[in-house]
């Protein structure tokens, strides 16, 4: 064999290797799309539910959980919480609607329509002052009983609704559904 034969030989079978190797690549970025998909980005997880174990959770305490980059608060509210928010007149209410996604857009804001069960016990909502975002302070804040925004003094009442303050809205109920002891999310 001539040294250019010897040459060309050499410079074949790199190129075959190298076709090779690019078809691995390629397999393998074919695969990753797959994998991806099964493993969504974080844009696609942050759209999706969450299930959350609410088991630990005693009467006259609060969950926060974080989901889709926000606060979410989940209250089990105590007898005297039921009954303040049901002793409640609509007229009293700043925000007459609900504002609960579980609802009719139209449903109206009765202490009834703010919670997850018939008992009135799981109030959901998001943790987020509906004036400009802040988280407010739970437990028992503020001057009705329930929450209290310290950014610029909004005040919400033992079913998250609005009562005093810059807040044009009672917090927001996501979507949620309660199952046993299990909370779903989305
Ligand atoms: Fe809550 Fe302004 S952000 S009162």
């Amino acid at each position: 064999m001539s040294h250019a034969e010897d040459h060309a030989g050499t410079r074949r079978d790199f190129l075959y290797y190298a076709t090779a190797g690019a078809g691995t690549v390629a397999t393998g970025a074919a695969v990753w799309t797959l994998v991806d998909q099964m493993n969504p980005s974080a844009d696609v997880q942050a759209l999706s539910s969450i299930f959350v174990d609410v088991s630990g959770v005693e009467v006259g305490t609060q969950l926060t959980v974080k989901w889709r980059g926000k606060p979410v608060f989940i209250r089990r509210r105590t007898q005297e919480e039921i009954d303040a928010g049901r002793a409640v007149q609509l007229s009293d209410l700043v925000d007459p609607k609900a504002e609960n996604a579980n609802l009719d857009p139209t449903a109206d804001a009765s202490d009834q329509n703010r919670t997850l069960d018939e008992a009135g016990e799981w109030l959901v909502m998001m943790g987020v002052c509906t004036h400009l975002g802040c988280v407010p302070l739970g437990d028992g804040a503020g001057d009705f009983g329930g929450w209290f925004c310290p950014c610029h003094g909004s005040h919400y009442d033992t079913a998250g609704r609005i009562r005093k303050g810059p807040a044009p809205r009672n917090l927001d109920v996501p979507i949620a559904a309660l199952n046993d002891t299990t909370l779903k999310l989305g």
